[in-house]
């Protein structure tokens, strides 16, 4: 299965932070593609709810937030230049934020935030993204470490379609993978 594959790449890749840096695509609300590097922050593990979930977590007040909120498609796009291989990650995204009633995902939401580095942990508490700067925007305190900033979201990648591509080969490999209803995983060998 493709998990199996991400998850060798991953390994081959542990000591490299920036092989968690894969690229996010959405589309706006004229239609228009909008793309930016976002930092892989795990899987959901042990979720009947929602399988094979990629974790990434943002700011309300980004742009890309209004995006999902109108059309939840995206896709992931991560490149492994150890293994030479490419996964495209096609899914819908589910938004948890401060105002989600739902215990399990809010539980989760305090969970990532948790996990989170001083420094990343800050930037929730800057000034308002995209505004025009001015240098006493960003002389705050740290944050709490436990109760998440109120524009701290985490964002579900759930996938149901994949198309793993490796370099190694001539010809290449290609194989794409397909969930349905049930949330069983099709795989198919194709022509890269
Ligand atoms: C290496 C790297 C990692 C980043 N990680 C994240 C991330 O995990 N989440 C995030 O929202 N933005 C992350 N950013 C910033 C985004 O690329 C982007 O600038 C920001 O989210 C605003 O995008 P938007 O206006 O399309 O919402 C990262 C940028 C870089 C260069």
């Amino acid at each position: 299965m493709w998990r199996s594959h991400l998850a060798r790449s991953l390994h081959q890749h542990r000591n490299q932070p920036e092989a968690r840096f894969m690229h996010l695509a959405t589309v706006d609300a004229e239609l228009r593609p909008r793309n930016r590097t976002v930092v892989f922050r795990g899987f959901l593990e042990d979720s009947d709810r929602f399988q094979d979930c990629l974790k990434i977590v943002t700011d309300r007040r980004s742009k890309k937030f209004m995006q999902i909120i109108h059309n939840p498609y995206a896709e992931a796009s991560w490149y492994f230049t150890k293994t030479r291989s490419q996964f495209r990650i096609f899914g819908k995204l589910v938004v948890i934020d401060q105002e989600c009633l739902d215990a399990e995902l809010q539980n989760l939401r305090q969970q990532s935030w948790q996990a989170l580095s001083d420094p990343a942990r800050i930037q929730f508490a800057w000034a308002h993204p995209r505004e025009l700067r001015s240098p006493e925007n960003f002389d705050m305190p740290q944050p709490d470490s436990i109760i998440p900033l109120v524009d701290f979201c985490l964002l579900l990648l759930e996938p149901t379609e994949i198309d793993r591509l490796e370099l190694r080969g001539n010809p290449q490999n290609r194989w794409l993978y397909q969930r349905d209803e049930k949330g069983n995983w099709q795989e198919q060998e194709v022509n890269p």
